[in-house]
């Protein structure tokens, strides 16, 4: 059974392992092949999800102006999808912090698989918490992961220092559509189910709040792009996907189906109307 844990507003961390420390195998029954759990960038009608998640990765690499070579920090690393494709198809130095420790033990298994092993590296733990020396990086990416983390300025303040000077990250996240909208319903029982049951703890802040949290960094905001639509398309490929595979779920684990069927449709429902979904492209020139 899972554990339903009040939020935490007490601290700068929130435990968040309840749901990213599930069986890896339950994310290859609903997720695209590369288990990238965030947003997909769909390009045409006949895009499956496997397409849209190449296509978004392409798109991160793009925002980023990658060349090949860079050292990458991928925070909020997931199953490594990005970590992976930033290493294969960019030969990027790619780091990934994570503070679920199943996903570490998939991610080199992969890494090793398909030969990228001595470019991928990953530490378990939180970012706010994590020691990596200042300007060692020239990309910071977070997809899907700064709402689970409370303190905004801290994190922002950590990736500039952690960036070199022209660095660039690069944050995609789901927000509430303005403060007015975070104020009526974060604290709704849907979206409570969602932040705390499902996860633990989340925020989807407004992207006033982000741009602030960028701006008092010292970042220059150098894009902005709204990717609802792909984000409610990718909830809907993944909804599909976890009715399919109700029994293989249930199997692993007996009656996670019904709770992941209720978050996704509680996402896609406010979509456009409440929530919103940005990726924020940031430079520290200075
Ligand atoms: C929605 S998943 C996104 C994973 C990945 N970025 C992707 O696109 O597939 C959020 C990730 O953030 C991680 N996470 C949560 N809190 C974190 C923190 N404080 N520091 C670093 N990672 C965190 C979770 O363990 C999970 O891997």
């Amino acid at each position: 059974m899972m554990t339903i844990t009040g939020p935490r507003t007490d601290t700068a961390l929130a435990d968040t392992n309840q749901h990213y420390d599930l069986d890896p195998e339950i994310f290859g029954l609903f997720l695209d092949p590369s288990r990238k759990y965030s947003c997909g960038l769909y390009r045409s009608e006949t895009d499956t999800l496997a397409d849209a998640q190449i296509n978004k990765l392409r798109f991160v690499a793009e925002r980023l102006g990658l060349r090949g070579g860079e050292r990458l920090l991928d925070v909020g690393c997931g199953w490594g999808s990005l970590l992976l494709f930033m290493a294969r198809e960019h030969a990027c130095r790619a780091t990934g912090i994570s503070p679920a420790a199943r996903q570490h033990a998939y991610i080199s298994g992969r890494a090793r698989e398909l030969g990228v092993a001595d470019q991928v590296s990953t530490w378990q733990g939180h970012f706010e918490e994590i020691d990596l020396p200042a300007g060692s990086f020239d990309a910071v990416t977070m997809l899907g992961s700064i709402v689970h983390m409370p303190d905004l300025t801290a994190v922002f303040a950590r990736a500039r220092a952690l960036l070199r000077r022209g660095g660039t990250l690069y944050v995609s996240e789901s927000c509430f559509r303005n403060a007015a909208a975070h104020g009526a319903f974060h604290r709704r029982a849907g979206t409570r189910f969602v932040g705390e049951t499902i996860f633990g703890w989340g925020d989807m802040r407004p992207l006033s709040d982000l741009v602030r949290g960028a701006e008092d960094a010292g970042f220059s905001i150098v894009g902005l792009d709204d990717l609802t639509a792909d984000y409610r398309r990718t909830i809907d490929d993944w909804l599909t996907n976890v009715r399919s595979a109700t029994d293989d779920i249930e199997r692993i684990r007996p009656g996670l189906t019904g709770e992941l069927e209720r978050y996704l449709e509680i996402a896609n429902a406010g979509w456009g109307y409440t929530t919103k979904h940005y990726a924020l492209t940031c430079r520290k020139t200075r």
